[in-house]
């Protein structure tokens, strides 16, 4: 027990302090930090955002950006980004929306979003992830339940960590067992007088597979929820439109609650929920996230206007887009890879192996194939598997697919050919 304003003496055996607590448990993926700063994680990319960038002094093709529609730095973009900043700076307007930092320009780009989506009204969110927590957070209270994809991003799992009632996840996609947790909350609803949230994904950003909203949907007939979707992967490239994974499934109409990030396709930073009216309403007096922080700037507000204009008046971006997923992702499977079950751009290479291998193999494509993608490794996957994720862009060229397999290739040759088992781990 700890005495307070006490000499350290005072303190029993058994208190651990703070910083010697996290300096010898470093977290899941800081205890690797030592070996990983600078080149698996935490990598630096530089010049324009694109399909060349330098690391590390050398220029590699770049497979790791979500800068799906290739808007990141379309000459329009870049053009209206600066000419905004050039009017507004970045600190107007000052303050949260709701005391001082609301203007015509962040109303009239709800208004573009909800009508682009086809909901009744939206709400600008600063960040995605913290706009999915705090919207979860003020949707439900301790009568109410969650159910939820266990595959879900860690922006849904943060938003469900703050509920306080009762929470019932399922199996990745697994209908039947949803069914389940929803049978079992509306018993807990019954009794508590609460209601149930659904929450998944449209587009999962690990494996690229759709949410079954069509399949949830249907749910609705038997269950009394509302679902709320987390488009950040599908808003911009799926959907005839662009409109996302609902417009994709024919089910825009049934998502209650739709969620897209400005991250990925518009290549900015924000984001957007839209819903009816009256939930728009809701979570504008309610969200502690928009509530108590500054709005967004007004630079970025004209900068997703522009975005929005281009990713609804020019088709051909995805279009594009499309093109080289299709071509990478044929190209993949042709060459005998695994790539799971992805239904998106977002493709996974799925490759049996252990972290050492992995780090050749990666050091392998970055230094002698000049290829830079993400790989994801134990803890975050199970031990033994290795995933590369790619995210194939309207900028990419098909010459760029043919090389990438290529390398490929021979990565995979060397792997099965126990080339990157060697002790000694790539140095770098
Ligand atoms: C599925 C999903 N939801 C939410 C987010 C968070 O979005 P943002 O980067 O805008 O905070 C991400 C970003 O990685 C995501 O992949």
């Amino acid at each position: 027990m700890a005495i307070l304003n006490c000499h350290n003496d005072c303190y029993s055996e058994s208190t651990v302090d703070l910083f010697d607590k996290i300096l010898k448990d470093r977290g899941p993926i800081g205890q690797h930090a030592k070996d990983s700063h600078g080149y698996f994680t935490f990598p630096k990319l530089e010049g324009d955002i694109g399909t060349r960038m330098v690391f590390r002094g050398k220029e590699k093709l770049i497979w790791s950006l979500n800068n799906y529609l290739g808007l990141a730095n379309h000459p329009e973009v870049r053009k209206t980004d600066a000419a905004a900043a050039a009017e507004y700076g970045f600190a107007s307007p000052m303050g949260a929306r709701m005391m001082s930092g609301n203007s015509n320009l962040h109303e009239q780009l709800e208004s573009e979003l909800a009508e682009f989506e086809s909901k009744e009204d939206a709400i600008l969110l600063n960040y995605g992830y913290q706009g999915m927590v705090s919207a979860i957070d003020c949707l439900v209270d301790r009568h109410d339940v969650i159910v939820y994809d266990s595959e879900s991003h860690a922006c849904i799992i943060d938003g469900v960590r703050l509920h306080m009632g009762k929470r019932f996840v399922y199996p990745h996609n697994d209908i039947a067992n949803c069914e389940k947790q929803l049978e079992r909350a509306t018993k807990i609803v019954e009794e508590s007088g609460g209601s149930i949230l659904l929450l998944t994904e449209g587009v999962f950003g690990m494996s690229g597979d759709m949410g079954k909203l069509k399949e949830i949907v249907a749910l609705k007939k038997k269950f009394q929820f509302r679902l709320f979707v987390d488009d950040a992967h599908g808003f911009g490239t799926m959907g005839k439109t662009g409109a996302g994974t609902g417009e994709e499934l024919g089910v825009q109409d049934e998502i209650d609650i739709y969620f897209g990030t400005f991250a990925k396709s518009m290549a900015l930073i924000g984001g957007f929920i839209a819903s009816s009216e009256q939930v728009v309403e809701y979570l504008r007096y309610n969200m502690r996230s928009q509530i108590f922080a500054k709005s967004n700037p007004m630079a970025l507000v004209v900068g997703a206007r522009k975005r929005l204009e281009l990713l609804r008046t020019q088709p051909e971006l995805k279009n594009n887009l499309w093109k080289i997923v299709h071509a990478l992702q044929k190209g993949l499977k042709d060459a005998g890879f695994e790539i799971g079950k992805t239904q998106s751009p977002v493709t996974p290479v799925y490759l049996n192996g252990t972290v050492g291998e992995a780090t050749n193999l990666i050091y392998d494509l970055r230094e002698n194939d000049d290829i830079f993608c993400s790989a994801v490794i134990y803890p975050v996957v199970p031990k033994g598997i290795i995933i590369l994720r790619l995210i194939p862009t309207a900028v990419h060229t098909l010459e760029d697919v043919n090389y990438t397999i290529q390398a490929f290739r021979k990565a995979y040759t060397r792997l099965k050919a126990g080339e990157y088992a060697s002790d000694k781990i790539a140095s770098f």
